[in-house]
């Protein structure tokens, strides 16, 4: 026995988990997005699939290649995202959804590229289905666990967060704080249970995060 596999965990257990921005096209040529790119979500995915989960990551736009024997859903919009989430809800008793879905979406899709005008050009933007809110209205006996990326009053909202949706659990990110947050390779994140408990996970790799994020979630 190799002392350094992962412990086997998860076998048999279904796990989903969404990762990556979404993106809301203005027109064939622009979208509106975010600046995440994907790293927590699948590095999520390689540790639960490392544990022995079948993953299932529905995953926005990324540069990352998917982890070895995680099955993949490439979505772009949130609605895409909403629908391909409803379709595997389901069967998966854990969902992690640690995408950073747009809040909003241009109210019309132009068809044609848009010509500049003089002037200002003002783009109506109409809201998101929340993809979290709606799991959290029908989660029964499953696991749900959301993220939180904050600039400030981080705990305050992330606990506020927990109670709306319906959670079992979140991962609250410091964006102000540095090696934390998009892009990084490591992160720095407070873990949230419905309890408040609250567990703080000083900066390390993404990997290692997610390993201690599914600890906690079997410890729930
Ligand atoms: N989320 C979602 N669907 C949305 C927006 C967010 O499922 N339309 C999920 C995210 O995947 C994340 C959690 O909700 O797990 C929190 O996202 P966040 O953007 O931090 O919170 P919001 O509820 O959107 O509130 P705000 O952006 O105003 O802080
Ligand atoms: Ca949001």
């Amino acid at each position: 026995i190799n002392a350094m596999a992962p412990k086997q965990d998860l076998i048999n257990k279904n796990v989903l988990i969404t990762a990556g921005p979404t993106i809301e096209a203005i027109d064939p040529v622009r979208f509106l997005s975010n600046r995440s790119t994907g790293k927590m979500g699948y590095a999520l995915s390689e540790a639960a699939k490392s544990r022995g989960a079948n993953v299932t990551l529905i995953s926005g736009p990324t540069a990352l290649k998917a982890p070895a024997g995680v099955e993949v859903i490439s979505v772009t919009s949130a609605e895409e995202m909403y629908n391909r989430v409803m379709e595997h809800f389901k069967q998966n008793e854990i969902i992690i959804k640690s995408a950073a879905v747009s809040d909003y979406r241009p109210e019309i899709k132009a068809i044609n590229k848009l010509k500049k005008q003089e002037g200002p050009l003002q783009i109506n933007l109409v809201r998101n289905p929340d993809i979290l809110y709606e799991l959290g209205l029908n989660k029964g006996s499953k696991k749900i666990i959301g993220f939180a990326a904050e600039t400030d009053n981080i705990i305050e909202y992330a606990k506020a967060k927990v109670a709306k949706k319906n959670l079992d659990l979140i991962v609250a990110n410091d964006l102000t704080e540095e090696g934390s947050g998009f892009g990084s390779d490591t992160n720095a994140v407070y873990l949230i249970d419905s309890s408040y408990n609250i567990i703080k996970i000083d900066k390390m790799s993404k990997l290692d995060i997610s390993h201690r994020i599914l600890d906690k979630i079997l410890d729930l």
